[in-house]
C-alpha cells in the first residue's frame, strides 16, 4: 500500500512537472509569436521606406521629362506583365520592379537642352544621352538593396545581337529583367505621343517588337511577349495615362 502511494506522489509530481513545462513552452511560443509579428512589421515598414524612396528618386526624373508622364509607371507595369509570362518568379522580385522603375535616373545628368531638343541629336548630343546608364548605375552604386535592380538601369539599353550600349553585353549575357525590360521600353515608345509623331496602335508595336527578335530583343522573351493578351496591355496604358 505504501508503495502504491509512494508511486502515486510520483506520478502526480510528474504531471505536474509535465503541466509546467507545457506552459513554459506556450509561453515561449506566443513569444515567438510576437517577435514574428513585430519582425513582420519592421520588414514591412521597411520596404515601405523603399519603395517609397524608389518612387521619390523616380518623380525626380519625370518630373524634368514633359514627354514621358508616368512612363515609368507604365513600362514597370509592361514590364512587370512580360515576367509573369517569362519568369513568373521575377514579377514577384521588388529588384525587378525597383529597377524598371528607375531605368532612366541617369537622365538627371542630361541638359534640359538636350533632353527636351525637337530636332535630331548630333553626335555629340547623342554621346551624352548615352552615358545615362552608366550615371545611373554610379548614382546608386552604394545602395546594397538595390544590388539587382542597378543591373537593369546599367544594361537597359543593351541589344540581344551586342550592338546596344553601354557595355555591348550580347544575347545571355545582358541579364534576364533587362532583357525583358527593353521590350516594355519600346513598346511604351512606339504607343505614346512624341513631339514629332503621334502614338502608334498596339497592333504596330507588336509587329515592330517581333521584327526586331534576334537583333535587339531576346526571341525567348519575344515569344512570350505575344502570348499575352492585348487587353491586358491595353488595360495597363489605359490607367496610367
Ligand atoms: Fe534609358
Amino acid at each position: 500500500m505504501d508503495e502504491l502511494a509512494r508511486l502515486r506522489e510520483v506520478v502526480s509530481s510528474r504531471e505536474k512537472e509535465s503541466e509546467e513545462k507545457e506552459r513554459q513552452l506556450e509561453r515561449y511560443a506566443s513569444d515567438l509569436r510576437e517577435t514574428f509579428m513585430e519582425e513582420r512589421s519592421r520588414t514591412q515598414e521597411l520596404r515601405n521606406s523603399y519603395v517609397a524612396t524608389v518612387r521619390a528618386l523616380t518623380n525626380a526624373v519625370e518630373v524634368r521629362d514633359a514627354y514621358t508622364g508616368k512612363h515609368a509607371e507604365r513600362v514597370t507595369a509592361y514590364g512587370l506583365e512580360i515576367a509573369r509570362y517569362v519568369e513568373p518568379p521575377l514579377a514577384e522580385d521588388p529588384q525587378a520592379e525597383f529597377g524598371f522603375l528607375l531605368h532612366d535616373i541617369g537622365k538627371v545628368a542630361v541638359p534640359d537642352g538636350i533632353l527636351h531638343k525637337r530636332e535630331p541629336l548630333t553626335d555629340e548630343e547623342r554621346r551624352i544621352v548615352e552615358e545615362h546608364p552608366v550615371t545611373g548605375w554610379r548614382i546608386l552604386e552604394h545602395i546594397d538593396y538595390l544590388s539587382d535592380a542597378k543591373k537593369i538601369i546599367r544594361f537597359h539599353h543593351e541589344r540581344w545581337d551586342g550592338s546596344g550600349y553601354p557595355d555591348g553585353l550580347k544575347g545571355e549575357e545582358i541579364p534576364l529583367s533587362a532583357r525583358i525590360f527593353s521590350i516594355a521600353d519600346s513598346l511604351d515608345a512606339i504607343t505614346t505621343d512624341r513631339p514629332y509623331r503621334a502614338a502608334a496602335p498596339l497592333l504596330l508595336a507588336r509587329a515592330e517588337i517581333v521584327k526586331c527578335s534576334g537583333k535587339q530583343f531576346d526571341p525567348t522573351v519575344v515569344e512570350a511577349f505575344r502570348q499575352i493578351p492585348d487587353a491586358a496591355l491595353e488595360r495597363i496604358r489605359r490607367e496610367l495615362e
